[in-house]
């Protein structure tokens, strides 16, 4: 049988790490991540509706986009993308920093992108939120990226 078009598609493999407005912190696992701007001004992440890191988002519209590295893959896939923030404490056992917004990012990623949400629209049972782009940050230029492909072949993700 053949597959869907759409699962021909390769995506690299992000944490969006969030702080709520009372200083909660989250991270998730995201590949639905994309330039949408030229000179890399603007960004468009779909987060689903009903995870934490959404809920966190709505309330101060801040994010960090963190671009994983490939031997991120099998510690952090189950830990960040397999179980919800609402119950369990992401941030032990994970290297990460503040930025001076008291937004986490991860300090073992390929670097992150700090953003700031400007809107965010409907998509399902994700909704899209339109970033502006206020920094990129490269923290380890030597990693090489994760994908969804590798992801696939380590047996990490099915589809
Ligand atoms: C490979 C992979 C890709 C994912 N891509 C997305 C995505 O693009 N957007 C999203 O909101 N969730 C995505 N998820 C799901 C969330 O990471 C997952 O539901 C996570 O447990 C949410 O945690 P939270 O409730 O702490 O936010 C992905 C998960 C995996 C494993």
């Amino acid at each position: 049988m053949t597959k869907a078009l759409l699962k021909y598609k390769n995506y690299d493999v992000h944490s969006i790490t969030t702080v709520s407005l009372l200083g909660k912190i989250n991270a998730n696992i995201a590949t639905w991540v994309m330039q949408s701007a030229m000179q890399g001004k603007f960004i468009t992440v779909a987060l689903d509706k009903t995870d934490y890191t959404i809920e966190l988002v709505k309330e101060s519209m801040i994010l960090n986009v963190n671009l994983l590295a490939k031997e991120q893959a099998k510690k952090l896939i189950p830990k960040l993308g397999r179980k919800s923030g609402r119950t369990s404490n992401k941030f032990i056992n994970l290297p990460f920093e503040m930025d001076e917004r008291g937004c986490p990012y991860l300090t073992e990623a390929i670097g992150y992108i700090q953003c700031r949400c400007v809107g965010n629209i409907d998509s399902g049972d994700h909704e899209l939120f339109v970033c502006e782009v206020l920094t990129q940050k490269v923290l380890n230029p030597e990693k090489e990226v994760l994908t969804n492909d590798y992801l696939r072949a380590e047996g990490l993700v099915r589809g």
